[in-house]
Order: C-alpha cells, then sequence, then structure tokens
C-alpha cells in the first residue's frame, strides 16, 4: 500500500551506539528514514536520543565516543540534506526533559510497570531495585520526544512500537484530562519489506550481538572476513553442482547492494547451473559493497576531517526544534494552568 506522506510530520529518533553500523541498520532503518525524506514535503525531525543513552551507557567517554559515531554515521546516510532534515542532539533542546516532567502525571505506574525496557531487564534477572529511574522513565522521555513536534508518524523497528503506543496513551489521557486537543496523537511506521535482514548465519536476524553482520564502515578485509563466512547453499560441495539461491544469504546481499543488475542475474543462473563457484560469488559481493558504500564512505570521511560543519548542522537543527518544541511546550503548559 502506497502511504501518503503529505503534510505530514515525521520524527525519529536514535540511540547513540558505538558498534559498527551492519547492512540490517542501513537496509532496517537509515535507508528507509532517508527515502521518507524524499517524500514528505515536511522536513523530517531526526534526533540523537543521547539521554537515552545515558540510562544504559554510564561512562563518560565511552558516551561521548557512541554520540560522535552515530552523528557522523547519520550525517553520512543523508541527514545532513538540511532542507530536509532537522538533525540535533536531544540534550541540545530542554524542552524534551520539561515536557518529560509533565507527562509523568498523565501515565500510571501500572502500564509503566508493563514496558519492554522495564521488563527485560527484570527478565534478566536484574533485582527490581537495581533497575534505574531513567530506564523505568524511558517511555515517558520518548513520549515528550514524539509529541513535542506534533508528530503524525514515527518509523521505529518494531522493538519500539509498544514505546508508540504509550506515547500515544499519554497524548490521548492529556487531551481529555485537559479537555483540550493540544496533543497530537503519534501513529508507529515500521517498514514491512526491509523489517529484517537477515544474518550471515542464514537463520537469525542481523545483529551485533548475534555476531553475524556485514559491516558498512568497517576495513574492506573485516568485510571480507563477514561476506566470505556468509551462509550460501549447504548440500553444494563442489562449484559444479548446482547451487541454490533460495535462502543463500550472498544472494541475498548481491540483491540489496548490487547496483550492476546484469552481473547479479548471471551470477544467479550460473550458480543454478554448477557454472560458478561460491568464492567468485562472495568476492563479486564484496566488490559490489566497495562501490555501494563509497560515496558514503567519502562523506563519513569529509565530515570525520570538519567537526566545524557537524557543529554548524547540528546547530542549525538545534535552532529550528527548539522553535517548534517552544510553541508546543506553551500550548501544553497553558493547557495544564502552568
Ligand atoms: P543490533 O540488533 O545490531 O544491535 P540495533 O538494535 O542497534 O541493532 O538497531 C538499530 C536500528 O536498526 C533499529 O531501528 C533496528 O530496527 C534496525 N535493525 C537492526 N538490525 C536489523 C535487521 N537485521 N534488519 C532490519 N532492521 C534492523
Ligand atoms: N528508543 C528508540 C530506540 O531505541 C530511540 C528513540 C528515542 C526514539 N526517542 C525516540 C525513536 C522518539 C522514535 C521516536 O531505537
Amino acid at each position: 500500500m502506497q502511504q501518503d506522506f503529505t503534510n505530514k510530520t515525521i520524527l525519529t529518533g536514535v540511540t547513540p551506539s558505538g558498534d559498527s553500523m551492519h547492512l540490517g541498520n542501513y537496509f532496517g532503518a537509515m535507508k528507509p528514514l532517508v527515502d521518507l525524506g524524499q517524500k514528505s514535503n515536511l522536513p523530517v525531525y531526526c534526533f540523537v536520543a543521547d539521554l537515552h543513552a545515558l540510562t544504559t551507557v554510564q561512562d563518560r567517554e565511552v558516551l561521548e565516543h557512541n554520540i560522535q559515531n552515530v552523528i557522523i554515521n547519520y550525517l553520512a546516510f543523508g541527514v545532513d540534506d538540511t532542507e530536509r532534515f532537522v538533525f540535533f542532539r536531544q540534550s541540545q533542546v530542554p524542552a524534551h526533559s520539561e515536557l518529560m516532567v509533565v507527562l509523568g502525571n498523565f501515565i500510571g505506574l501500572g502500564q509503566m510497570k508493563r514496558m519492554h525496557a522495564f521488563k527485560d531487564k527484570l527478565q534478566k534477572g536484574t533485582d527490581e531495585g537495581n533497575i534505574n529511574m531513567g530506564l523505568f522513565n524511558y517511555p515517558i522521555l520518548m513520549a515528550a520526544d514524539i509529541l513535542l513536534y506534533e508528530s503524525n508518524l514515527v518509523p521505529v523497528g518494531a522493538d519500539q512500537k509498544q514505546h508508540v503506543e504509550i506515547a500515544r496513551d499519554i497524548a490521548q489521557n492529556f487531551n481529555r484530562l485537559t479537555g483540550s486537543e493540544v496533543l497530537v496523537v503519534p501513529e508507529p511506521l515500521i517498514s514491512e519489506e526491509t523489517g529484517k535482514i537477515v544474518g550471515t548465519d542464514g537463520e537469525r536476524k542481523m545483529s551485533k550481538s548475534l555476531g553475524n553482520i556485514v559491516g558498512i564502515f568497517d576495513e574492506s578485509q573485516v568485510i571480507k572476513k563477514q561476506i566470505q563466512g556468509a551462509y550460501t547453499d549447504p548440500n553444494r560441495i563442489h562449484a559444479t553442482d548446482p547451487g541454490r539461491i533460495e535462502g543463500n544469504t550472498v544472494f541475498a546481499y548481491h540483491g540489496l547492494i548490487n547496483d550492476d543488475r546484469e552481473e547479479v542475474a548471471q551470477l544467479r543462473a550460473r550458480y543454478e547451473k554448477g557454472k560458478v563457484g561460491d568464492a567468485e560469488v562472495k568476492e563479486r559481493l564484496l566488490a559490489a559493497h566497495q562501490r555501494y558504500f563509497a560515496p558514503l564512505r567519502e562523506k563519513r570521511d569529509f565530515y570525520l576531517a570538519n567537526p566545524a560543519r557537524v557543529a554548524e548542522i547540528l546547530e542549525m537543527g538545534r535552532e529550528r526544534a527548539e522553535r517548534k518544541a517552544a510553541e508546543v511546550l506553551n500550548k501544553v503548559k497553558k493547557a495544564v494552568g502552568l
């Protein structure tokens, strides 16, 4: 179904992680976001959720490194297009924190206790008394992030759907209890086609923690190793055996990143007839990877070498975000009698 994004305010937050980005992140989160920037007539709000990161990272150097990493990566991926994106750091717009304090009064303890972020910790054996309040309140901060910009659509991974739903509940409670229409009720936007990129084990979702990734900005030697270890057709012993394309991760990745469609078609045909070995198919994949991500690597290097430009883009984003946030926060304060 084609969705109409005209006049829709789209917003998303990215939790900084210091790890390298992989194909799953790129095709599951970044690329859909950058594509949305092209589809909407309004600028897309995209921010680095640095306050959220504080709930799990309490080492200053690690946090700073993670934040820088995600900023540079996102700029390279395309949010540096300031016509289409308002890119900023959450902590630089204090209205997020201020709104959070107000919104906390419009949600009950019972519902908060049913949130994943909190429940997961309990399930993993953390004692309730040791869960920090930042983590517990995480969904309220996220609701503030969303409601502060009158967001209509919130692109997130499936794991974050519950958090967008609580933002909806908070907005509805607020409007009902204050007898106002101040808060816009948002909807989650979960990308279906590329919702799940399979890992190099051919089995599970590509994920850093599972060690089944193909990176994006890592050294080519690292990428090469990752590709060499990717799952193909286990029943194929010799290169002359006919091979299966279906379930073959190497061909799945060719489909995503190899811009030379003719080459892909030929490789597929030869593979099915037993006329090409896995090694060659993987070499071509590595070459395709180098081509596909070359412009992004270049841009990333540019921003790494130009911190002043990075600061300038973030400052521009902060200013624009703050203007909108102040407007909504004022309406909220008025509605509650502050
Ligand atoms: P990881 O699982 O590697 O730790 P994150 O949880 O940091 O990845 O994911 C960051 C973003 O990338 C999320 O929006 C998530 O939905 C998306 N993402 C991660 N892995 C995949 C995948 N294999 N397929 C599709 N999207 C993914
Ligand atoms: N919690 C989200 C994640 O871990 C990041 C996030 C924070 C977010 N605030 C948001 C996403 C607001 C969408 C909207 O991925």
